[in-house]
């Protein structure tokens, strides 16, 4: 673990740990706000955050973007990263020994930012993040709590790509979000 983003990035510079090294163009490291409340996770970077080598910029990111922008929300205060940071090959699943490899760097993150809100954003982060115990469908919506970390899972923003009714749960879910923020900052 590093006590400082510049350690922390040097460190993940030509990162061979798993084997999504062998086909990225760009690590996808994070973007955002490093003193962020509000900490978005996802699962892995798309060919269009290959390319940038930045998170959630192709459409799924977009469609979050417009979102947040519905509510009242800047992604610029926010810190985004995802589960793993080079890209899956056909954008599949991150395999568990990616996951396991990459998430030491996600962990870092965390602590550097000290957030007190993490969104996970799908399947995937919540189940990398939380356990595995838990299930998009079923935890989604709902407050977690867990060492001082307030925990809203909702679906995955390429999921609202396929599915238009995900679209208003995932609003609402982001709204919980914006309440939660504005109760924290009360207190
Ligand atoms: N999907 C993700 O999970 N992360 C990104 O950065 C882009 C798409
Ligand atoms: Fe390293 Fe993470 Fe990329 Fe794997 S996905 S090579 S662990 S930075």
């Amino acid at each position: 673990m590093y006590d400082n983003w510049e350690e922390l990035e040097q460190s993940i510079k030509n990162c061979t740990k798993c084997k999504l090294c062998q086909n990225r163009t760009n690590i996808v490291f994070g973007t955002g706000n490093k003193k962020a409340t509000v900490m978005m996770i996802g699962e892995g970077p798309g060919a269009d955050e290959d390319k940038e080598g930045i998170p959630f910029v192709g459409k799924a990111g977009q469609l979050m973007n417009k979102a947040f922008i519905g509510l009242g929300l800047k992604r610029e205060e926010f810190y985004i990263a995802n589960i793993v940071k080079c890209r899956p090959p056909s954008n599949r699943v991150p395999e568990q020994d990616e996951a396991q490899a990459c998430l030491d760097y996600l962990r870092n993150q965390v602590i550097l930012v000290k957030p007190k809100i993490i969104v996970l954003l799908g399947s995937t982060a919540l189940k990398n993040i939380l356990g595995k115990e838990y299930g998009i469908t079923n935890a989604r919506g709902t407050w977690i709590e867990r060492k001082q970390i307030w925990y809203m899972p909702t679906w995955h923003p390429a999921a609202l790509l396929r599915d238009e009714n995900k679209k208003i749960e995932f609003w609402n879910d982001l709204k919980e979000v914006k309440n939660k923020i504005n109760t924290l900052a009360e207190k």
